[in-house]
């Protein structure tokens, strides 16, 4: 092999690992929650407008609420159904750092604890689930708290 053949494919090779990162991190980005529309607070209540939040119609779909103070939490579904919604806290129960969606769970980019997409507690540092809040639903809206 020459010596600029060499030079060409080190070259190559870290031009294709570029390419692999920012392939890698397209899916991330793809899959990080939608933020809620159609939210409004009704005393210590969130209402969720469900018609306007069209992600919760589908097993998985998930959308997100962040509050001024820098908390948020996730509305997810979990199952056909009024009762197949879930809202989640997004502060790792490790500590508190705000977890990030990453495919069909949750993510702390502080130390890599990962929670199922309802909150269950897949791997640690974290030694327990994501917080649950009370939901309930009709079909047209989703009650918090
Ligand atoms: S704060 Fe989330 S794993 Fe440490």
């Amino acid at each position: 092999m020459s010596m600029e053949l060499a030079k060409d494919l080190t070259r190559r090779s870290v031009l294709c690992g570029i390419a692999l990162i920012a392939v890698g991190l397209l899916p991330e980005a793809a899959n990080a929650a939608v933020p809620a529309v159609g939210v409004k607070v009704k005393g210590k209540k969130l209402l969720v407008d469900l018609k306007a939040n069209k992600a919760l119609a589908k097993v998985g779909g998930v959308v997100q609420i962040d509050f001024s103070d820098g908390s948020s939490i996730a509305v997810v579904r979990t199952a056909p159904g009024n009762k197949g919604l879930s809202a989640i806290s997004l502060a790792c129960t490790h500590q508190g750092v705000t977890v990030i969606q990453q495919d069909k769970q949750w993510v702390c980019p502080a130390h890599g604890s990962q929670f199922a997409l309802g909150g269950a507690l897949v791997q640690g540092p974290a030694r327990s689930a994501l917080q649950k809040y009370p939901i309930t639903a009709t079909a047209t809206t989703a009650v918090i708290g």
